[in-house]
């Protein structure tokens, strides 16, 4: 099986990337595993210009389209986003943004036979979940245009760092085997 982890935080080394730095090592023993985070990419904004809903085609050129390709190579993605302002970060949003090309409420998207399943984990510093269950609300919704099917979701709280998820390496690893054995 391909898994895609997707790190949604612009930090290359924080909490969110020793998530997906967990899962890369348990997966990867019996599966294809890609890491892509999103603060090592070129994303520039969405202009609005709609050209993609003519021809399904956006007129920027940076890495956008890999990391798509990425998304319809893998059987499974995982999304791993930290809440800033009790949303998903700047980056995040901007490549939903970008994936209009592929968003089934576009008349000329660009048709996607193999599509991944879905997967997201959420983490905050503060302690009320309802702010991590709103995040992975707008991550299922993007999954939702993209018509990847969302099988799971999990989220951690009182993360200010990596010695935060250090703390949890139990559980992710427990995570990942009830996700995808
Ligand atoms: C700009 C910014 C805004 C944040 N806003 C929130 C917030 O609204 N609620 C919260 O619980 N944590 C917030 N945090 C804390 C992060 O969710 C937390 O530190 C997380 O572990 C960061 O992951 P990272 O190290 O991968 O960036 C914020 C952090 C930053 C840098």
């Amino acid at each position: 099986m391909k898994v895609l982890l997707l790190d949604g935080s612009p930090k290359k080394d924080g909490a969110t990337s020793l998530i997906t730095e967990i899962i890369a090592e348990q997966l990867s023993k019996i599966h294809i595993v890609e890491s892509i985070c999103l603060g090592d990419k070129r994303i520039n904004y969405c202009i609005g210009c709609k050209a993609c809903h003519i021809d399904g085609i956006c007129c920027q050129d940076d890495n956008v389209e890999s990391i798509v390709h990425s998304i319809f190579q893998s059987d499974v993605m995982l999304t791993v986003v930290p809440s800033y302002w009790a949303d998903v970060p700047g980056q995040m949003k901007v490549f939903i943004d970008r994936c209009t090309p592929y968003s089934n409420t576009n008349p000329n998207r660009v048709e996607v036979i193999h599509k991944p399943k879905g997967y997201v984990i959420a983490l905050r510093t503060g302690s009320n979940p309802t702010e991590c269950e709103e995040i992975i609300k707008s991550i299922n919704h993007f999954y939702g245009h993209m018509e990847i099917e969302e099988k799971g979701s999990a989220y951690f709280c009182r993360i200010n760092d990596r010695s935060d998820i250090e703390k949890q390496r139990d559980s992710i690893t427990l995570l990942c085997d009830e996700w995808f054995q």
